[in-house]
């Protein structure tokens, strides 16, 4: 059934192939929202104020206007779906609950506008979704029931998993989402490569690693921003994006629950692999929901790489 890249003619809505690949009623209902509200961030994206809020996230960083509206449109959207147990947004400290009642509910984290600053300079950004069933979210990423992402670039996509298959949707004139691929795979190897984080604070191993990849072909592919360099790996089919453990910042920058689960269980859904360096990242024990973890994610055999060397080097 798949439809072939880039033409509409044989049009699968995300609607259709949520119920033909057999997700749960509330789960697909779940996602159709998130993908509504979608519509909503596109607009504040293109015609939205880009100066500060005057507030600052958890993190202690400053807000965008932008950060601030996506976060509103999402959570808005997710409180009165119907099928939403607890909220918990990148943007606001702490969980929002919104039923008592777990039976047949989900609980959803979110970075609402990963990468928002790069909107003044006109670059791709998006949104990230973690879905777990129930009321707990204090979990690690491998119980997740979904993830999604939406990536706001010259074109809309919307890639999601519910643990059968990554599939990436385009949207179209009408602001439908359609089919592009189903049941995206990964290869073994890289030939491109994402590397965030300031090299001068690189460790021996990593540093080691970065030789490695240019020594042997691997090209230097960076946007900047989480969704778009990922999106880039996982619709290559080959790639890999790390933000590593640094020197005296050795959790690196980005958040587990927000980023990381939900980009590491599309990957490995995909065939690829995600490690902080010595574990996988879908098997870390959450010791908060703000935790932040170092990331190596896209081919299984530079994955690996980078875990050898950081053991044998740092
Ligand atoms: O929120 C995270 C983010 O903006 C990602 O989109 C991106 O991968 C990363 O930060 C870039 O980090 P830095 O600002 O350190 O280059
Ligand atoms: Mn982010």
């Amino acid at each position: 059934m798949t439809a072939e890249r880039g033409k509409t003619k044989f049009q699968i809505d995300l609607r259709r192939h949520l119920r033909e690949r057999g997700v749960e009623r509330n789960l697909a209902h779940l996602i159709c929202e998130i993908a509504e509200a979608s519509k909503y961030i596109i607009n504040s994206i293109r015609t939205g104020d880009l100066g500060v809020a005057g507030t600052s996230n958890l993190y202690g960083e400053e807000q965008l206007a932008l950060d601030v509206l996506a976060d509103r449109i999402l959570t808005k959207r997710l409180l009165h779906c119907g099928v939403v147990a607890n909220v918990l947004s990148e943007e606001v400290p702490e969980v929002t609950p919104v039923s008592l009642d777990c039976e047949g509910r989900y609980s959803v984290a979110f970075d609402p506008l990963d990468g928002s600053s790069l909107v003044d300079v006109n670059l791709a950004v998006g949104t990230i979704v973690s879905i777990y069933e129930g009321c707990d979210m204090m979990l690690p990423g491998s119980k997740q029931a979904a993830a999604l992402y939406i990536l706001y670039g010259p074109r809309t996509t919307l890639v999601y998993c519910c643990g059968d298959g990554v599939h990436e949707f385009g949207m179209n004139q009408l602001m439908e989402y359609y089919l592009l691929q189903e049941d995206i795979q990964m290869q073994q190897k890289a030939n491109i490569y994402s590397p965030g984080g300031l090299r001068n604070l690189y460790t021996e191993g990593v540093e080691a690693y970065v030789q490695a990849l240019e020594e042997g072909g691997v090209k230097l592919r960076y946007s900047g921003g989480f969704v778009p360099d990922i999106n880039q790996v996982l619709m290559k089919g080959t790639g890999v994006f790390f933000y590593p453990h640094l020197k005296g910042k050795p959790d690196g920058k980005l958040r587990v629950a927000f980023e990381l689960n939900p980009m590491a269980y599309l990957v490995e859904h995909a065939g690829g692999k995600a490690s902080d360096g010595k574990t996988p990242i879908l098997e870390r024990a959450p010791e908060s929901l703000n935790d932040r973890a170092p990331i190596f994610i896209g081919c299984t055999e530079d994955v690996e790489m980078a875990e050898e060397m950081i053991a044998r080097l740092g």
